[in-house]
């Protein structure tokens, strides 16, 4: 197949178009030409790079057109964030693909009620990002449905690999929480430490575009969470990655007011949204319908990215 990727240069990409042109396929890679992939990988001299920016191409109502002048077979969509886009591109395929993919995220659930969270559990998404890719979910969900038009969508949780930072187990993306625990000092963890994270490697996402794509008939007109098998509390997270620097973990357990004190604007405001979401996301059903087996834990995603992290001197574990 022609297999169009918008976005594809990214975390997921760096993955997912190797995994594409191994399984033979056709791959076009869209991007503004400003990323490469995290990792090189021989299989990128066979994929064509088109350098378009999708934001100044939508604003001219171009964009669908251009991709669908590509003449794709599927269309994997990294990178959409509003309804508005999402329907622009909608309507340039319409009739014109056999599948479309969107990677949405675990966000669109907003407060789960029940753990693990299922796929049709009553969405209550919060925050515009969550809103968004929720209102993108259910126009894709019912063009299936109701139209036939051949999407899926892939919700990961929070992506992991090598060449990007881990939410980390104060719940944000501060570096020095890793340094902190690598060499036994004390960590304040907000709360009880027992609000959740859910992590996925990047390559696992991949792994559950590819299975989508190869199992068509099970996998249109449904969603998916691309995440690992188990979600981490704080704590639990903080404990075990100080115990793989070698140390016992010191935790500081504060009330939200005091704790957020202790930070940063940016990095509390980083932490209310993970602890806010407290994902635990169920890939039940990921695994019956299309085999997805991830081969990262939470904790061995993370592990490869923080090690990458001290390899590239961007933590300090000595
Ligand atoms: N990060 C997470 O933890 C997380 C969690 C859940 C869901 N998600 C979802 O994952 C998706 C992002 O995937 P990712 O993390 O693999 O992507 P990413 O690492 O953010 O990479 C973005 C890709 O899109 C390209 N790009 C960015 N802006 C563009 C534009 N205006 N026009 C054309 N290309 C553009 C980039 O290349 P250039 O810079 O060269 O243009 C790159 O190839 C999003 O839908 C997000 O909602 C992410």
């Amino acid at each position: 197949m022609k297999v169009v990727v918008i976005g594809g240069t990214g975390h997921v990409g760096t993955y997912l178009v190797p995994r594409l042109v191994e399984a033979g396929h056709e791959v076009v890679c869209i991007s503004r030409g400003e990323s490469q992939p995290y990792l090189p990988h021989a299989a990128w001299n066979q994929v064509e790079r088109v350098f378009i920016d999708r934001a100044a191409e939508e604003a001219a109502g171009t964009f669908g057109g251009k991709i669908r002048d590509m003449q794709p077979d599927a269309v994997i969509d990294m990178i959409c964030f509003t309804l508005e886009s999402c329907q622009h591109l909608v309507e340039a395929l319409r009739g014109q693909v056999e599948h479309f993919l969107h990677c949405g995220t675990i966000w669109m659930h907003g407060h789960s009620a029940q753990v693990p969270t299922t796929e049709d559990a009553a969405r209550q998404p919060f925050g515009e990002y969550g809103i968004q890719k929720s209102l993108i979910e259910r126009y894709l969900m019912r063009e299936a449905h109701l139209n036939n038009f051949p999407a899926t969508a892939i919700h990961p949780g929070h992506i992991v690999g090598p060449g990007h930072i881990p939410v980390n187990p104060a719940g944000n993306k501060e570096l020095d929480v890793f340094e902190k625990l690598a060499k036994g000092e004390t960590l304040n963890i907000p709360n009880l430490g027992m609000e959740t994270v859910h992590h996925v490697h990047a390559d696992d996402v991949a792994q559950v575009f590819m299975l989508a794509m190869a199992n068509w008939s099970t996998s249109v007109g449904e969603s998916f969470h691309a995440v690992s098998g188990a979600a981490l509390t704080l704590r639990g997270f903080a404990e075990a990655l100080a115990a793989w620097f070698g140390q016992e973990a010191d935790l500081n357990f504060m009330p939200w007011d005091q704790w957020k004190e202790t930070v940063s604007e940016d990095a509390a405001a980083g932490t209310w949204d993970h602890i806010a979401h407290s994902p635990n996301a169920s890939i039940e059903k990921a695994r019956r319908l299309l085999g997805y087996t991830p081969r990262y834990t939470s904790l061995e995603a993370v592990f490869e990215s923080v090690q990458w992290l001290a390899d590239h001197g961007e933590i300090d574990i000595s």
